[in-house]
């Protein structure tokens, strides 16, 4: 099995291709459009930089799949399945992310949004399992950043998604609507269940102090020195911890246009009557 990894500065985002050497099948995990807010302009820049490493290699792509409905960048999943016909993959959980965030947008039949999930390919739930060549993906449920989050395992990897971070940035917000410090502190510890050496690939690093960047640790050492929630934290200190951080925590630069894009699979809004595609930002809302 070999792991690249790929990151997106604007938004800090690790994507990541995982592929099976022997057969050359693999897969692709949380890829992003780049959204430049200012000019209100899309990019896959970063997709196509995935898309080149892909074709060199020679991998077959089964699968884009993303851990959940990302608030802070654009997914890039359609674009896989228009590129290489692979299937598209999130959590079945997505529907209840679909509902909250299509009421706050006033989404609905008349503008062709479903919030039922039929924007992907394949609804994953809770320890469901994918193969790939020879290898097979299994779903952990990690929900709390978001209540649908899932980490995908494969041997001795997993992608955590908004979680776990590096051990000295901590752990993700759980401040959005449907999120649960308390739900997160479970997820953690379904993590720390698994063997010291299982390596643990995150999906973003902000590099506190400036140090070089980093996307991977073992169980091991976020166990014993992740600075939100070793194997000494209670959930108390934890749920604790996490108020006082997302208190008056500013949100993504990239919300709003991320979170419609998203909920919608990876597409923008149908076109108003003048032919332009809109985001809406909600005021007063949040
Ligand atoms: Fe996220």
């Amino acid at each position: 099995m070999k792991i690249q990894h790929f990151l997106e500065p604007r938004t800090s985002t690790l994507s990541y291709v995982v592929h099976d050497e022997a057969d050359r099948e693999g897969i692709v995990i949380d890829p992003v459009i780049d959204y430049d807010p200012k000019a209100a302009r899309t990019s896959a820049a970063p997709a196509e930089a995935i898309a080149d490493y892909v074709e060199r290699e020679g991998i077959q792509l089964a699968y884009a799949l993303d851990t959940h409905c990302h608030a802070d960048h654009l997914t890039a999943l359609p674009w896989f399945e228009q590129r290489f016909g692979c299937k598209t993959v999130i959590g079945a959980g997505i529907t209840r992310v679909q509902e909250t965030f299509g009421k706050l947008f006033g989404f609905g039949r008349g503008d062709g949004f479903r919030p039922d999930g039929s924007q992907w390919d394949v609804l994953l739930g809770d320890e469901d399992t994918l193969s790939f060549g020879s290898l097979t993906l299994s779903a952990i449920p990690t929900g709390g950043h978001t209540p649908a989050s899932l980490s995908y395992r494969i041997d001795d990897a997993v992608f955590v998604g908004d979680s776990l971070f590096m051990p000295d940035q901590g752990t993700a917000r759980c401040d959005f609507p449907g999120g649960s410090a308390s739900e997160l502190y479970d997820s953690v510890q379904r993590l720390y269940a698994l063997p010291a050496e299982t390596r643990l690939f995150t999906l973003h690093d902000y590099r506190p102090g400036g140090r070089d960047l980093r996307w991977c640790c073992t169980v091991d050492e976020a166990r014993r020195t992740n600075v939100h929630l070793n194997e000494h934290t209670t959930r108390e200190e934890f749920v604790a911890l996490r108020a006082r951080l997302e208190d008056g925590k500013e949100f993504p630069t990239l919300l709003y246009p991320a979170v419609q894009w998203n909920i919608r699979g990876g597409h923008l809004p149908p076109p108003e009557p003048n032919g332009q595609r809109y985001f809406k930002i909600p005021v007063d809302a949040l």
